[in-house]
């Protein structure tokens, strides 16, 4: 199996792509497994290795081991060119021939304006149509782009040979979130208006947006975070259960109203690398939505991601209607960094008479080492799955481009400035507290 990374010494492939790597080499699962990583930058092997080594060190799941790294490098061909220069693909081309290699996969882990150079570059390599692609948001600049981009990878690649990535839905407590729901007669009957109050939903990140100036401000925090990974998340909770989940999902999508919305922008982000210092990008992100359907008629669905708050935290809510004279059962799904459950349901106070006490179940999947050496990070998952052309977790186009004019079309407020916490909200947010 090889693999062509462009963009191998961005952010991307040296936060997420090559730890990823690193951790199926380590449980030899995939091993056997070429790595043609391709930048822009004049590096030696060893140069590149000496890139890759603390960001291993710093982001892959599993423990450092010098010796398991130095036989995962060797894997690793760097390889320097530019993507804007067609005679290069076809240098490309003849190293492949020279070191025998015909079907592989290639990653393009680049900012979408190198994409159409790239599609270009593409048809000067033999075969083309054997091989697969995976693309990462954002899929274009703007809606228009990303249809451009789509039409020339159908032109060049068989349809299920292109993959389009969102790390969330290989992420464990996404995937769990359809057990938690249709396996359970608790929650598979209940899951509709008439027993759910709301939902919130709420990725938190302590980061500022590192080095990412150039993308983020033309991006911001509804196209990086909400466009993609919330609505995932959200389509996810609320779809009906079907052998289709595409589909379901898109059910749902059609029917989505963003009924209110809340901007901010962490203080000091005009100052970042690369921002434009008047920006008015949003790196927090608010809204209320509803779904016009008859399972979900009136519930309000909160979704809130930002950059630079107190904590980096990602949780699903879901608030149950609450009976005459007592709480409301709350389900916690937590997603990252710990990964469980939590139940809020309430009993008769033990020795009272007519008295309610609110308990709770508190399941911490992520505390259990065994299930954190077991459990895959979404990207290893990911590698796995285009290894083995299972399509499951990936995203649907037409799902891309939905969320992307609705997205799109939203009017958006000026942002509010926050430091580390937000001043205003459109719903009182559900925090609950636990001990590790
Ligand atoms: C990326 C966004 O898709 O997801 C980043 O571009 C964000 O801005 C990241 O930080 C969050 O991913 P995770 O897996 O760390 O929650």
């Amino acid at each position: 199996m090889t693999l062509t990374i462009f963009g191998s010494t961005g952010d991307l492939s040296l936060r997420k792509l090559f730890p990823a790597l690193y951790n199926l080499y380590s449980l030899k699962k995939d091993a056997d497994f070429k790595v043609i990583a391709i930048g822009r930058r004049n590096l030696s092997h060893h140069q590149f290795i000496d890139m890759i080594r603390p960001k291993i060190c710093e982001y892959a799941r599993l423990s450092f081991d010098e010796d398991i790294f130095n036989e995962f490098s060797e894997h690793i061909v760097y390889y320097q060119m530019n993507l804007t220069e067609a005679d290069d693909y076809v240098k490309l081309n003849d190293f492949y021939h020279e070191n025998q290699i015909e079907a592989q996969t290639f990653y393009l882990a680049l900012s979408p304006r190198f994409f159409h150079s790239v599609i270009e570059g593409f048809k000067r390599l033999d075969q083309i149509e054997r091989n697969n692609v995976v693309i990462e948001k954002p899929f274009g600049v703007n809606t228009a782009d990303m249809i451009d981009i789509n039409h020339k990878l159908m032109q060049l690649f068989p349809k299920d040979h292109v993959y389009y990535i969102d790390h969330y839905l290989g992420k464990e407590m996404i995937q769990n979130i359809k057990t938690i729901r249709f396996k359970n007669a608790l929650f598979k009957n209940s899951w509709n208006h008439e027993m759910i109050d709301s939902i919130q939903i709420s990725a938190l990140e302590a980061d500022g947006i590192l080095n990412r100036g150039a993308y983020y401000d033309a991006s911001g925090a509804l196209k990086d975070m909400v466009q993609n990974h919330l609505l995932q998340i959200l389509t996810i909770l609320t779809m009906e259960e079907s052998e289709n989940q595409h589909e379901a999902q898109m059910q749902i999508l059609k029917k989505l109203r963003i009924n209110q919305i809340l901007l901010g922008q962490y203080s000091g982000y005009r100052n970042e690398k690369d921002v434009d210092e008047h920006s008015n990008t949003e790196t927090y992100a608010e809204l209320q939505c509803f779904i016009d359907n008859e399972r979900w008629q009136d519930v309000p669905i909160y979704i809130r991601t930002g950059k630079k708050l107190k904590k980096r935290e990602i949780v699903v809510i879901v608030k149950f209607k609450a009976l005459e004279g007592s709480p409301s059962n709350l389900l916690e799904i937590k997603i990252q960094p710990t990964e469980g459950v939590y139940l809020q349901f309430n009993i008769k106070k033990p020795g009272a008479k007519d008295q309610i006490e609110t308990v709770q179940m508190d399941f911490c999947q992520s505390c259990v080492e065994i299930n954190r050496i077991n459990t895959p990070e979404a990207y290893e998952r990911l590698f796995e799955e285009v290894f083995h052309h299972q399509r499951e977790y990936f995203s649907s186009f037409e799902q891309i481009l939905f969320s992307s004019s609705l997205i799109e079309n939203i009017q958006k407020p000026k942002p509010f400035i926050y430091d580390h916490s937000i001043p205003y909200s459109l719903t009182e947010w559900v925090e609950i507290p636990h001990n590790y």
